[in-house]
């Protein structure tokens, strides 16, 4: 078996400690360090797109990343990945700005890098390629003669076709996928939304379940919810505090936590957060003076404009809470738009009595899991967790909650704040057994399995295939 090839917009280079830090990076790594291969994708830099890649070697691993030129980045990155692609893949069709020529870059895009990776592929590789930003990506390969194995995991959610046939190229969108050997989703509902959208367009035979053909084209279609590293981050929760975070915890020791991270995104429903916690100071003022939220949300994506809007109204969310609930000496809610290192997370998550992670809409959201994981077994926190985020169907022992009811998100804070030990305990290890079963290992051994299993497409099956193309339906 020939060398695994990933493919994503963002890689994790090897001296770059903070990026090789999360889920995917290591879940990638892991299938990486196995077969040996190459990881392919931008370098994050804005620049001369002519460049011969920048190449890194650490073992059986090379490291290949390109630049984008301004208006690459523009129209690919900024606009058709981030504001078209995620806002109606996380079901805000409010705040698509779609353009043609941003769907035209993300399509020249797609194209330069499958040129640019073209003279690296072997024969027996197979390909993994990764997220929204690279959805033709295959079919990009294809058009250049690659028969290889390729397989997509999509990390976010896929929304139903009344979503999804909005966008002006869907139909496209969804034949490009469709040269995929194997389309991975993080929960059984995103795969069936992707079918449904695909129907809705062409005749699809299906055998077996989760093999495919549609427009002449054969695929598998698989659910592979994505995990973390538990052992990793007990270790890293469990270490000695730096004496600035041990200072604090002592400060603290008689207030209760509520503590969130993510990044400044409108899909992790920060503003209907905030409400909720003021719901909760409204209606159960016995917490007042013994507990503090604390919000971490580093800037993300802050050159569009979506992205700007949601910073503007939580900082004053943020301090009309604070104006109106805040005493001398208590503030409630601190709201801190930077970055953290992720050990210092992980520690946070420890001393964290109750973990808040209510998106409007999530893939998966790995916080879920790294706050559950970075929990003392002896004294856990409790999860209060959005029924919408991806984690919900794993994480059912957590208090599910509708983030868009702050009422409910308001009494589980409550419930949770009050939680007997033994309830907590009972709670944790249901959550941790899932978490260990399913971890990031077994999310990447899966999907590579999976793809080895199918039979690589030859030059006759690809004509055969042109001979079999469905009609579209009308
Ligand atoms: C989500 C996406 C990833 C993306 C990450 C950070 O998790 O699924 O593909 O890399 O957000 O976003 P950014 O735009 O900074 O790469």
């Amino acid at each position: 078996m020939g060398r695994l090839v990933v493919v994503s917009n963002r890689i994790a280079p090897p001296d770059d400690k903070k990026a090789s830090a999360g889920g995917l990076a290591v879940g990638v790594l892991g299938a990486l360090k196995a077969t040996g291969g190459l990881w392919f994708g931008w370098s994050g830099e804005i620049g001369n797109e002519d460049q011969p890649l920048q190449k890194v070697t650490r073992g059986n691993i090379t490291w290949a990343s390109f630049n984008l030129s301004e208006k690459d980045h523009e129209e690919y990155y900024s606009q058709f990945s981030n504001a078209v692609l995620w806002p109606a893949f996380h079901y805000r069709l409010d705040l698509v700005k779609f353009q043609r020529e941003a769907w035209e870059g993300y399509s020249r895009v797609n194209a330069l890098l499958a040129d640019k990776l073209l003279p690296l592929i072997k024969e027996d590789d197979i390909l993994w390629i990764h997220d929204y930003h690279l959805l033709p990506f295959a079919s990009e390969l294809r058009k250049r003669g690659v028969n290889n194995r390729i397989g997509f995991f999509l990390h976010i959610p896929f929304p139903t076709p009344e979503i999804f046939n909005a966008l002006p190229p869907h139909e496209e969108l969804l034949e490009q996928l469709c040269d995929y050997d194997l389309l991975g989703f993080q929960t059984d509902s995103d795969r069936v939304s992707f079918l449904d959208s695909l129907s809705s367009k062409t005749r699809v035979a299906t055998r077996e379940g989760k093999s495919h053909t549609a427009w002449g084209k054969t695929f598998r279609t698989e659910v592979y919810p994505i995990g973390i590293e538990p052992e990793e981050i007990e270790k890293q929760a469990s270490g000695p505090l730096p004496p600035k975070l041990a200072q604090l915890k002592n400060e603290l020791k008689n207030v209760k936590n509520i503590f969130s991270v993510e990044r400044l995104d409108y899909s992790k429903g920060l503003p209907e957060r905030f409400l909720a916690f003021e719901a909760l100071l409204e209606k159960y003022p016995e917490h007042h003076g013994k507990i503090r939220y604390t919000q971490i949300a580093p800037t993300s994506r802050g050159e569009v404009q979506a992205y700007q809007d949601i910073r503007h109204q939580l900082e004053t969310e943020a301090g009309r809470i604070n104006g109106r609930y805040g005493q001398l000496g208590w503030t409630p809610l601190y709201y801190l738009n930077q970055h953290f290192d992720r050990k210092i997370l992980m520690q946070v998550f420890r001393y964290a009595d109750v973990g808040l992670v209510t998106p409007l809409r999530d893939g998966m959201n790995l916080v879920a899991k790294e706050y559950v994981a970075a929990q003392d077994p002896a004294d856990p926190g409790v999860l209060v967790l959005s029924q919408f985020a991806g984690a919900a169907n794993e994480l059912t022992s957590a208090l599910l909650v509708n983030p868009y009811d702050r009422d409910d998100v308001a009494n589980a804070l409550d419930r949770a704040l009050k939680m007997s030990l033994t309830e907590r305990i009972s709670r944790h290890s249901e959550m941790m057994k899932v978490i260990r079963e399913n971890d990031i290992d077994r999310w990447q051994a899966r999907f590579i399995a999976d793809l080895k299993q199918i039979s690589p497409r030859t030059v006759e099956s690809n004509l055969q295939k042109k001979v079999a193309t469905f009609p579209k339906l009308a």
